[in-house]
């Protein structure tokens, strides 16, 4: 068996998102943030065939390429809780060892290769990884929240 342990995967973006937001400090951050932002998920044209039967799906995941971080922290403190530090994979921090987004949007609709979309939390001109359908079959009374519950609750 070969070790995953220093492979490297090459990826091409499959498009870029059309957001709002120029600069992170226009993004809304902090516990009562609230993402409703319109954008467009820009495909390369010659993907458009591989967008056939999206617009049946409400929501969509967007994965992403933080491209505008360099580094990272295994722990730090993030915006939705100032007080405590905690690990990079418990949080959605940008500074992360391998700097993927991952975001969930509203189809909006469909232009050609031009997604309408409802909820980026991305800087104009991200690239974008891959999409797929929002689908969860996770019942809310199963889900837990951890450190953040508690950071709301906080306010
Ligand atoms: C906390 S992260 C969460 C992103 C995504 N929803 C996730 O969970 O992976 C959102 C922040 O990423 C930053 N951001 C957005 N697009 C970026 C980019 N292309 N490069 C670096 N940082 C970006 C913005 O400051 C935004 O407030």
């Amino acid at each position: 068996m070969t070790s995953a342990a220093g492979r490297v995967f090459e990826m091409r973006p499959i498009g870029v998102v059309r957001s709002p937001y120029q600069d992170r400090a226009q993004v809304p951050k902090g516990p009562c943030a609230e993402h409703r932002a319109e954008g467009v998920l820009e495909l390369w044209p010659e993907l458009e065939p591989g967008l056939a039967d999206i617009e049946g799906f409400s929501h969509l995941f967007v994965l992403w390429v933080f491209d505008r971080t360099e580094g990272y922290d295994l722990v730090a403190r993030v915006p939705l809780d100032e007080e405590t530090p905690h690990g990079v994979f418990a949080s959605r921090s940008p500074r992360r060892p391998n700097p993927i987004g991952l975001s969930v949007v509203e189809l909006l609709g469909r232009d050609g290769p031009r997604l309408r979309v409802r909820g980026v939390d991305m800087l104009d001109g991200t690239p974008i990884l891959d999409l797929k359908p929002y689908l969860s079959s996770i019942p809310e009374s199963s889900l837990r929240r951890g450190w953040l519950a508690e950071a709301e609750a906080r306010g």
